[in-house]
């Protein structure tokens, strides 16, 4: 330090200049980046539909919509992690093909709530009614907001087609068909009836034993 001729060399002229410093640690990182990542576009195991996976349909998506306009995820994950802790709470850990038609998925990162992916099917329909309006009344505990002007706010039927056609155009095989029958499909519907639609679907795409309990919790 003392010998001011002294000029640095190696790896000390690194840790010497700021400039340096910063451009190296960005091309690392983004080496780094690259390596892990770019694979995941390329293996199936993350790119391929789960067996049995099928698009939402016209008011789960806009029961989807509605999760994230209200930002639900913000205290709710939809990812069980391979853990036995998780496995036994929430069910089946979550996987990569499982998500392919999620655009942008819902992994979230925060749980205030309990993780969501597998909750389709676990609750009857009036449940999440009751619930949704107000938490309180089902569970006396809970300090998850009330959402009661879902009840009376109508899906907007004209919304669905071009919603489904970009979806279309990013890999999800919605048919003509599906497409046309869209705004039918969500006629006279409540925003509450797409978000419980939405939950009641969540995760039980992939397993037809969830699929069937849907289905008959949904009657
Ligand atoms: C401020 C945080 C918070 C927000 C925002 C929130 N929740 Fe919750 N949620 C909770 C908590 C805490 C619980 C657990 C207590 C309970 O069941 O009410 C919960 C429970 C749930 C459950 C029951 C899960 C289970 O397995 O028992 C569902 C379904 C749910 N929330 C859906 C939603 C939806 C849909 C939204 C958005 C419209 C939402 N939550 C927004 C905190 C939140």
């Amino acid at each position: 330090m003392a010998d001011t001729h002294h000029k640095p060399s190696g790896h000390e002229r690194i840790e010497t200049s700021n400039f340096l410093m910063i451009v190296l640690i960005v091309v690392a990182v983004a080496f780094g980046g690259l390596v892990e990542i770019v694979p995941l576009f390329f293996q199936r195991s993350t790119t391929q539909a789960a067996e049995g996976l099928k698009p939402y349909t016209a008011l789960q998506l806009a029961g989807r919509d509605v999760y994230i306009r209200e930002g639900c995820y913000n205290c709710h994950s939809q990812m069980i992690r391979p853990f036995r802790a998780e496995t036994l709470r929430y069910g089946d850990y979550s996987k990569a093909g499982e998500f392919v038609y999620d655009h942008p998925f819902q992994w979230g990162s925060k749980r205030t709530g309990p993780d969501l992916h597998r909750v389709g099917g676990r609750y009857s329909d009036e449940w999440h009614r009751v619930h949704l309006m107000n938490p309180r009344d089902v569970v006396p505990e809970s300090n998850m907001p009330s959402y009661p002007w879902l009840a009376t706010a109508q899906v907007d039927p004209a919304g669905m087609a071009p919603k489904m056609t970009a979806l279309r155009r990013l890999g999800v095989p919605y048919s003509d068909a599906e497409v046309a029958g869209a705004a039918e499909a969500v006629k006279g519907k409540t925003e509450l009836d797409a978000l419980i639609a939405y939950l009641q679907g969540m995760g039980v795409k992939a397993q037809p034993a969830a699929q069937a309990a849907a289905t008959g919790a949904a009657q």
